[in-house]
């Protein structure tokens, strides 16, 4: 029993160290920083750094690229934030996009119920959570006020509101209860929105696919675990429009599909990924099959994405309440039918700490730990570092700069450096994740080849300039 313990103990400090580690290289090398961390922070926000907007940037590409621009069955979209609040009537975020609620009357922390106790059900009364009585996180004590159902959504004021409207006289009080729109709390509604648009313009076949990418918002009680629960976050959606009896085997495809991604595109091994059919009694209401997509992040397993089939749940909202027809009509057999839908929906936010965490090394080089990001070649910042051996030697400056404008020109994401030695830049460029070092040297004034040192095996071989 001890021995499991001290295992079990051995094992968190290992993972969380990972994670430790993970974090600081994200500040020290500017991939991302707390949110307002000027002021302090802002709980629930990340700012991305130059490193990281070039990573976040090459990860946003890959996805569009392999989802949009490479298929011909799959369309681009990208609708604004703030939407008639309409939408979250019609799609039920209005009523039910909400979390458990329970304060300590102590120390008046407040926290999700559900994260506090084991196999926690929806069903579950304040009565019944008082009776398992948890210890507070945050004091240790147990007593506990009521549970209370805190929708996620940021709610804001549209247009010239005041604030005395809302206390003011009753036309007042309207004015200001009409005028109050939400942040999205997910893409996907933007999608279903513009489904009719879409069909109307282009006319595509069914099945197709609309794809967004963009910020979605949520009031999280308890933001956590580094990037992986936060208030403000993004999200890549995309809604699968099918015929009804074809749900099935769409699902099949685009699940597949979606893993050949995550491996292959995002270089997340197959082992990391775990599948987990979700029971009818976890799932959205309106949703008839679900998986969620856990990857075996440092410090646990968690959600890295989902995939559901929503049947036709928001085509027929929107139908209902905007009063327009969402009934496409197949353009060989002149059938009409409301499509239904699998969604594919993964966070940004989410992927990138699975991309770190996958690429995060540490081994030993020259007698000392060397700190290597394995990042692949189509997300790395920086795909060439370009130095001149010396700095103070203008010939090799010179001939070191003739060959960064060459790579610039030609591959756009290159860096130069001649800080320190030779050997402090190769140990950043490792941190940074750069597949390839190019030194020029003495010889390369001789024969006009250079050193390309590689990131994983940090072996080196000459190549032509006009090779490279
Ligand atoms: N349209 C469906 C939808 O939004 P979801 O399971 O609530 O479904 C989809 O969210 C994905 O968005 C999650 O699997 C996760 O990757 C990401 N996500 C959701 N909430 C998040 C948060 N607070 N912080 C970071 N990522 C989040």
């Amino acid at each position: 029993m001890k021995l499991a313990l001290w295992a079990s103990f051995l094992c968190y400090n290992f993972y969380m160290s990972k994670l430790d580690d993970i974090v600081s290289l994200c500040k020290r090398r500017g991939f991302i920083f707390p949110g307002s961390d000027v002021y302090g922070g802002m709980a629930g926000t990340w700012d991305f750094g130059p490193l990281g907007v070039m990573l976040k940037n090459n990860l946003v590409n890959t996805w569009w690229s392999h989802w949009v621009d490479q298929r011909d069955d799959m369309f681009g979209i990208d609708a604004a934030i703030i939407m008639n609040p309409t939408t979250w009537e019609a799609s039920g975020h209005t009523a039910t996009f909400a979390d458990p609620l329970i304060e300590c009357n102590e120390c008046h922390s407040r926290f999700r119920a559900d994260k506090l106790v084991d196999g926690y059900s929806e069903s579950i009364t304040t009565e019944e959570f008082k009776a398992i009585n948890p210890a507070c996180p945050n004091c240790g004590k147990t007593n506990w006020g009521s549970i209370r159902k805190f929708n996620m959504m940021f709610s804001t004021h549209v247009g010239a509101v005041l604030p005395e409207d809302e206390s003011g006289s009753e036309s007042d009080k309207e004015l200001a209860r009409r005028s109050i729109a939400y942040l999205r709390p997910e893409t996907a509604q933007g999608i279903f929105t513009n489904y009719k648009n879409v069909v109307d313009t282009i006319y595509p076949s069914v099945p197709f696919g609309l794809c967004q990418f963009g910020k979605s918002f949520r009031n999280e009680i308890s933001p956590r675990d580094y990037i992986l629960r936060d208030r403000e976050c993004s999200q890549f959606e995309i809604e699968y429009f099918v015929h009804p009896n074809t749900w099935a085997e769409n699902f099949e495809t685009i699940h597949k599909e979606y893993l050949d991604f995550l491996t292959n595109k995002l270089g997340l091994k197959a082992e990391n990924i775990h599948e987990l059919e979700v029971p009818e009694e976890d799932r959205a209401f309106y949703s008839k099959r679900t998986i969620d997509i856990m990857y075996n992040y440092p410090n646990g397993e968690e959600e890295l994405m989902g995939i559901a089939y929503r049947t036709d749940y928001d085509l027929s909202n929107v139908a209902k309440a905007s009063g327009k027809n969402m009934e496409y009509r197949d353009k060989i057999t002149g059938e009409t039918f409301v499509p239904h839908v699998i969604e594919p929906s993964m966070g940004l936010e989410r992927a990138i700490l699975a991309i770190l965490s996958e690429a995060y090394y540490e081994d030993e080089m020259d007698g000392e730990t060397r700190v290597v990001l394995k990042l692949p070649e189509n997300l790395a910042p920086y795909k060439f570092c370009v130095s001149p051996l010396l700095k103070n030697k203008p010939e090799l400056v010179d001939k070191a700069r003739e060959v960064y404008n060459q790579l610039k020109a030609k591959y756009t994401f290159v860096t130069w450096d001649d800080s320190g030695n030779i050997g402090k830049r190769y140990r950043k460029q490792d941190e940074i994740g750069t597949p390839k070092c190019i030194v020029i040297d003495f010889d390369t004034l001789e024969d006009d080849t250079v050193t390309v040192r590689d990131r994983d095996t940090a072996e080196q071989v000459r190549v032509k300039i006009n090779e490279l």
